[in-house]
């Protein structure tokens, strides 16, 4: 028998052999998640202050109808869905979250209520989650949108410059992007399927692709909360600027 932990035979919540902290793993997350939930949720229903001079909040982005013609509520529920379903059905973020709000279980070996029935994501509603692929595409038109915006950044009335505001965005677009760029998805559309690179076609191409994939995939759980962070540190700041409270200090 290996050293590892394993269950009790009667499983109950939170019951296990180890003798570690294991809950401590999940205190911040349920800290970082739920502190960011209720920050972005006030953010997107606030419609105010996520635009200054070439600067838009990256809750805002791409910005539909400002000017109510058609839409009569907050611009940012507009495209929330996009960035947020990309989130929500990550795979890195599904263990995170199953783990520190539904503690199902809460940890490795550490037992779960008798009560569930652990079905894992074959039926509704977890089994949703396998559109997470198609949220990746959509992510990928939101990065483009965003690197846009971090270009529009360098540019005050006209003229190139560099402000406090235009690092900010360029750094929270670079994570947003490592984010994106390291999904599972990607990595299986590059690679997914095959067992063989030198038979398939674009075999040389793909098996390069799958490679720097792999390498930013294995990295994923460290730029999903690099970027959590800087997406919110970015709209806050902008948000800061736009409503006077901080000057943006121009650097060039
Ligand atoms: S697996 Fe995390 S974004 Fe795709």
């Amino acid at each position: 028998m290996s050293g590892s932990p394993t269950l009790p035979p009667e499983s109950r919540l939170g019951s296990t052999l180890r003798r570690d902290a294991w809950w401590i793993e999940i205190i911040p997350i349920i800290i970082m998640m739920g502190g960011f939930s209720i920050y972005a949720t006030v953010r997107a229903f606030e419609n105010a202050y996520y635009s200054w001079g070439p600067y838009l909040s990256p809750f805002y982005s791409p910005l539909i109808d400002p000017q109510h013609h058609w839409w009569p509520f907050s611009p940012a529920l507009l495209i929330l869905v996009g960035p947020l379903g990309f989130r929500a059905t990550c795979y890195y973020y599904r263990k995170a979250l199953y783990r520190a709000f539904l503690l199902d279980p809460p940890a490795c070996a550490v037992g779960e209520s008798p009560r569930r029935n652990y079905r894992g994501e074959t039926a509704f509603p977890f089994i949703l989650q396998n559109v997470h692929r198609y949220f990746f595409y959509l992510a990928v038109l939101f990065i483009a949108f965003l690197w846009h915006d971090a270009f529009r950044s360098f540019f005050f009335d006209g003229r190139f410059g560099v402000g406090v505001g235009t690092l900010v965005l360029t750094l929270n677009v670079s994570l947003l992007s490592l984010y994106t760029f390291s999904c599972h998805s990607l990595r299986h559309l590059a690679g997914g399927k095959l067992d063989c690179f030198s038979c398939a076609s674009f075999g040389r191409s793909r098996f390069a692709a799958w490679r720097v994939s792999t390498f930013l995939n294995e990295r994923h759980m460290l730029f999903a909360w690099c970027s959590l962070v800087s997406v919110g540190f970015a709209d806050f700041y902008v948000r800061m600027v736009a409503c006077g409270a901080i000057r943006d200090l121009r650097l060039l």
